[in-house]
């Protein structure tokens, strides 16, 4: 499928569903705390999409069971909520989300600390968020994709972290993965040159151990492959003449 280049009315769509994506991820944010189960997070998150007028646009996706994507300590992505798997102090948790608004879609993550965490997981998550802002300095007309992917990689690499290979960002618009893929490491090729009115998921996935990851019995979670902790930070970005602009963050 080709790269979609989005017009000025689909932008303001686009806008809005980044908008609107945020105040989801604000909301779940507020309620991490030990003691709360996957479950928990997921049902809020559905019921505040569902509030804002919107559909969850990870529910039934390739039969995906849930709405939010809930992954701990180990799971890199796509956790499946679980009503008894409950969230205790020190552990981290990953909340990707994303919905649908008037037809376009919006896609972002945030990794939390449950309570007090320990220094070194802190840093993971810092570099995991930070990679994601080294990545999109090159996010501008003119630049190729694999700017962005080999910006990142120049910065997570210096920590010793693993870059995920196997799971990438995406274009997205009209559907939730559009062309181009967005991988977070290093590539030979240079990519296609960004042009104004694209918008991308850009979406690092970093584990503190080995790069390389495995996928659970339930063919959805994927685990680092030597149990090492791991982040995930993603957001929804258009393409402009100047800077990128950040749909699904507006600090
Ligand atoms: N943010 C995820 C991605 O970009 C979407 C979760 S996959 C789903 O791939 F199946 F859970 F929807
Ligand atoms: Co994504």
């Amino acid at each position: 499928m080709a790269v979609t280049v989005k017009s000025a009315k689909e932008i303001e769509l686009m806008r809005e569903a980044g908008r609107l994506l945020e105040i989801v991820h604000d909301e779940m944010a507020k309620m991490i705390r030990p003691g709360i189960s996957t479950m928990d997070i997921n049902e809020y998150g559905d019921k505040v999409i569902r509030d804002l007028g919107c559909v969850p646009n990870f529910l039934n996706y390739s039969g995906y069971p849930a709405s939010i994507c809930v992954s701990v300590n180990e799971e890199v992505v796509h956790g499946i909520p679980r009503r008894d798997h409950i969230l205790k102090e020190g552990d981290i948790v990953s909340l990707d989300a994303g919905l649908i608004y008037k037809g376009y879609h919006s896609d972002a993550a945030r990794t939390h600390a449950v309570g007090k965490i320990a220094p070194e997981v802190q840093k993971l998550l810092d570099v995991t968020k930070q990679s994601f802002f080294e990545g999109i300095k090159y996010a501008k007309a003119g630049n190729h994709l694999f700017d962005i992917s080999n910006a990142i990689d120049n910065y997570v690499t210096p920590f010793g972290y693993g870059i995920v290979q196997d799971l990438v960002g995406h274009g997205i618009g009209t559907s939730l993965h559009e062309d181009p893929q967005i991988p977070n490491f290093r590539q030979k090729r240079k990519g296609i040159i960004l042009v104004p009115g694209m918008t991308l998921a850009v979406e690092p996935m970093i584990n503190m151990g080995t790069w390389k990851v495995k996928w659970l019995d339930d063919e959805w979670t994927v685990i680092s492959a030597d149990h090492s902790v791991s982040a995930h930070y993603e957001n929804t970005i258009l393409i402009t003449d100047g800077e990128p602009e950040i749909l699904t963050l507006h600090e």
